[in-house]
């Protein structure tokens, strides 16, 4: 059996946050010097609408950029997973890209989306169903960077993993490359992984991408407080914080806050957090790469990479790695 959920003490299957991790973050971020709130909080239901509404903007160009990469190679990055493999895919969001591969992939055992959104996961499972009707489709509702269990009586040959989306963008880079050894353990021996990595580029085009005219980059921001306040009862005035994003070259690194328009005190499970004019709450770092910084990242991570792609613009990039 190659499927290798490694972890010993198995967790149930939808180990996703419960309340009391959500409330104990939240406080130890708030309490922090420089406050905090873990990005994964991003997505409850609204969010995870939102982050999708974001997708469609015209200045965030990730999205488009990688489909059209999958698009123009999805065949040759498919003929480089293992025959009838088992395809987990880690923060599957609207499976809208994992499509791309499906249709090269036709003798997949099944597909294994893995996602902290949960009634998100159920809903667009669904949908991936109606529209591939003779895949095994096995969702699993988990936080990816905790121990997880994957679904019993998946088939016995290999496992692939996909993470699109420069998700792993979202972590420090030794965070990122911790993560990338945790994904080998999961998927198990003779794994593969894609990966879709956003890449440097010019400061305006990025700041913008974070920072849309429309404002639904500043909703998904404080939609964070919204959800603070609906699930862990507290009296954050989410029209006294103002959305911020920007890059930090030095740091290669987009920053997303929540700004503090006023001095203010807010209530969270009976303790007071007090905000002075112009502070802010981190909820948000969104690294870029170049093509072979991420390439480094893999071979540390114990990952070797077959081979990478960029659009023409090399705005972006995608990766196939690979480990015995
Ligand atoms: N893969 C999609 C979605 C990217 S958005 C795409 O490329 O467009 C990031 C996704 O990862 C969201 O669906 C979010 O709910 C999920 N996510 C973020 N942190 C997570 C975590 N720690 N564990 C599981 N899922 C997570
Ligand atoms: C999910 N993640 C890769 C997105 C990003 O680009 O870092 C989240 C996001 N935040 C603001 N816009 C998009």
């Amino acid at each position: 059996m190659t499927i290798n959920p490694v972890f010993t003490d198995a967790t149930p299957l939808s180990a996703v946050s419960s309340e009391e991790q959500f409330r104990d973050d939240v406080l130890v971020g708030l309490t922090a010097a420089q406050k905090f709130i873990p990005a994964k909080y991003f997505y409850d239901e609204v969010g995870s609408d939102l982050f999708e509404a974001i997708t469609r903007q015209p200045e965030y160009y990730p999205t488009r950029t990688e489909i059209g990469i999958l698009d123009e190679s999805g065949a040759d990055i498919a003929s480089l997973l293992p025959p009838r493999a088992n395809l987990v895919e880690f923060g599957s969001g609207s499976t809208v890209k994992v499509r791309r591969l499906l249709v090269h992939l036709t003798d997949l055992a099944a597909y294994v989306p893995v996602d902290v959104s949960e009634s998100f996961l159920r809903s667009e499972a669904e949908t991936l169903s109606r529209d591939f009707p003779r895949l095994s489709i096995q969702p699993v509702a988990a936080d990816f960077t905790r121990p997880f269990t994957l679904p019993d009586g998946l088939s016995n040959s290999a496992v692939a993993g996909f993470f699109p989306g420069s998700t792993i963008g979202n972590f420090e880079p030794p965070q990122a490359a911790h993560l990338l050894a945790h994904f080998g353990r999961v998927l198990g021996r003779g794994a593969s992984l894609v990966v879709g990595v956003d890449l440097v580029k010019d400061k305006s085009a990025l700041d913008a991408a974070y920072d849309d005219a429309a404002g639904v980059t500043a909703r998904f921001n404080i939609n964070l407080l919204h959800r603070i306040n609906r699930e862990l009862g507290a009296d954050f005035d989410p029209s006294a914080f103002a959305h911020r994003a920007y890059f930090a070259p030095e740091a290669s690194r987009i920053e997303m806050h929540l700004v503090s328009l006023r001095a203010q005190q807010v209530s969270l499970a009976g303790r007071r957090f007090s905000f002075s004019e112009g502070e802010t709450i981190h909820t948000e770092n969104s690294y870029k790469y170049t093509v072979d910084g991420f390439r480094d990242l893999a071979s540390q991570a114990g990952w070797n990479v077959a081979k990478s792609w960029t659009d023409g613009e090399r705005l972006f990039s995608v990766h196939a790695l690979t480990r015995g």
